[in-house]
């Protein structure tokens, strides 16, 4: 069985090439380099940069993973609107090529579906706790500086 981190920093440091920035590890690596050769205090440390990527992965997944399963779930509970969201989707994307970006403002329906599953199926219900900085006032509430917050999604 593997016993080691989950993320293996070492990977990453042996593609990077110096100046060459093709994503968020790259940028890490290249501010780590930078840190390391001030001669201060270095913050981020391999074990900082693995959890950074960890909890990027982690954020990225359960997410995205559990959003996707909501969503098949309700399209098996109506079938209907499995075959509206079809039905645009042959009429703005075709069947001759793959869907790209900029073909989601004009699926409505597939949008209303993301949206309406993701209200109906919240999948992080309660955020994690925010600090306040200072005091503030929102939506009808004063909030004092100092006060630890954790919002309801749903
Ligand atoms: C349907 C998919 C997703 C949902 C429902 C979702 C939901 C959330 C929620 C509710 C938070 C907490 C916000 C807060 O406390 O203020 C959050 C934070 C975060 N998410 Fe997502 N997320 C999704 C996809 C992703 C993806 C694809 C990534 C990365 C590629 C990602 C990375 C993060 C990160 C890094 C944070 C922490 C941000 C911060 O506080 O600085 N999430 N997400």
């Amino acid at each position: 069985m593997y016993n080691g981190p989950l993320v293996n920093i070492f990977c990453f440091q042996a593609g990077h090439l110096p100046g060459k920035v093709r994503g968020l590890i790259d940028l890490l690596l290249e501010e780590q380099t930078k840190e390391r050769a001030s001669g201060g205090a270095v913050v981020l440390t391999d074990e900082c940069l693995q959890a950074l990527i960890l909890e990027m992965i982690a954020a990225a997944l359960v997410t995205t993973l559990c959003s996707e399963s909501a969503i098949m779930l309700c399209l098996i509970n109506h079938p209907e609107w499995q075959t509206r969201i079809h039905t645009e989707l042959d009429a703005v994307v075709g069947r001759g090529r793959r869907p790209r970006l900029e073909d989601r403002e004009r699926c409505p329906v597939l949008e209303a579906v993301v949206l309406e599953t993701q209200r109906l199926i919240t999948v992080i219900p309660l955020c994690g706790p925010h600090y306040c900085k200072e005091n503030i006032s929102f939506e009808g509430y004063d909030i004092p500086a100092g006060s630890m917050v954790k919002q309801l999604m749903n």
